[in-house]
């Protein structure tokens, strides 16, 4: 006997799927891929690369050598096959290189987030989280199974508020020091002061703000002053200005010795590619070779957020790299970025679910090899996409 077609059919794999699709159409949100040829004469307003380092020829040679000596993956958890020499110098490197004890690299930033906050909550802890905060922030939030308050973005009061107010016998301040999409820098300090106050533990993610704030990009909370507060823990990602993959969590000794051993994302993953890692190495030395990276970023973001206001655009003003155009309307902001794309520039276009619904935008992000011919030409492009 077969089944009658009923109500079960449409929610069955192929019913819904096509439902969500046709859903994500109608609304603008559909994502697509596209090829990436290894050369081609797009301008890229879009990547995270904003050091131009991912293809330097001494991060790329090193990434090479170490996949040459090491082979193509790291074979197992550390855990289980070990830490290569590569791996344990990058940790020392980080550390030294934002001004903390001690570091523990994962296989990517994601993961560095999941592990770190999975790691130090419980179910008896409240964690305060930016509405803003990247997504790997949120599903760490998530999955930590702690008591989540989100707090207005960048409000300080709220923070404050939230920790008064908590019944739990820990807390945990999470926050973007350079918020991902929206480009403006958490004030650090203050919440640092605010978790103080509390008993709260601050967990800072500087992925955007590595090799970008603070003298020769060793990060926001070195430039707040607070990079070795003991209750002050940091992720990062080497997939940003350092150019390679993976992520990085930066505390004390003791923090990281937890995580080697309440780390899930740590213990059940396969380590960092050994290229990834030599590479990551290598573009640090670049950096503290040549610091004013740093502040060459910067100053493009800056010349292009005010050649997008005097061309009558509302950006927000960048702290880091990353310049944010307001859009609205997630159908316009991706028809622009495929119009920008469709004339040779690569930007960013956000969506929800990456942003809040009403405020889709496009996001330019500065690199430190950007000529001002490259940001006078994006500029009229957008100005015309727009
Ligand atoms: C703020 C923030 N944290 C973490 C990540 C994740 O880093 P990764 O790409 O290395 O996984 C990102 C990546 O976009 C990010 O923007």
């Amino acid at each position: 006997m077969t089944a009658a077609a009923g109500p079960a059919d449409s929610l069955g794999p192929s019913g819904w799927l096509r439902e969500a699709a046709a859903t994500r159409e109608r609304t603008g949100m559909r994502r697509v891929l596209r090829p990436r040829p290894v050369d081609d004469d797009v301008l890229d307003l879009a990547s995270n690369d904003y050091l131009g380092l991912a293809r330097h020829p001494r991060v790329s040679a090193a990434a090479a050598e170490a996949a040459l000596r090491w082979g193509a993956g790291s074979t197992g958890s550390r855990l289980v096959t070990g830490s290569t020499d590569l791996h344990t110098r990058l940790e020392a490197e980080l550390a030294a290189f934002v001004g903390d004890e001690a570091a523990l690299v994962f296989s990517s930033g994601y993961l560095a987030n999941i592990g770190a906050l999975t790691a130090l909550v419980d179910t008896d802890t409240l964690v305060v989280s930016d509405a803003l905060n990247h997504a790997s922030v949120v599903d760490a939030c998530r999955l930590g199974r702690a008591t989540v308050s989100v707090t207005a973005h960048r409000d300080v009061h709220a923070v404050a508020a939230a920790l008064a107010g908590r019944t739990t016998s820990r807390a945990v301040v999470v926050t973007d020091a350079v918020f991902s999409v929206d480009g403006d820098l958490a004030p650090v300090a203050e919440l640092h002061s605010v978790a103080r106050a509390h008993g709260a533990l601050l967990v800072v993610d500087e992925a955007h703000s590595l090799g970008v704030i603070g003298e020769g990009g060793r990060g926001a909370c070195l430039d707040a002053g607070i990079a070795a507060e003991p209750d002050v823990v940091r992720t990062l990602t080497l997939s940003k200005s350092l150019g390679s993959q993976g992520g990085a969590v930066v505390g004390s000794s003791e923090v990281v010795e937890h995580l080697v051993n309440a780390a899930r994302s740590f213990i059940f993953d396969t380590a960092l590619a050994p290229a990834a890692v030599a590479g990551a190495s290598a573009a640090l030395e670049v950096l503290r070779a040549e610091p004013e990276r740093a502040a060459a970023v910067r100053t493009r973001a800056r010349g292009i957020f005010d050649a997008l206001c005097v061309a009558g655009m509302s950006a927000r003003a960048p702290d880091g790299a990353v310049v944010s155009v307001l859009v609205g309307d997630p159908g316009r902001a991706a028809d622009a970025a495929a119009t920008l794309l469709a004339g040779g520039l690569c930007v960013g276009c956000f969506r929800p679910p990456s942003v809040p619904d009403g405020i889709s935008r496009l996001r330019l992000t500065a690199r430190a090899d950007l000529t001002d011919a490259d940001v006078a030409r994006a500029v009229a492009a957008v100005r015309q996409a727009l």
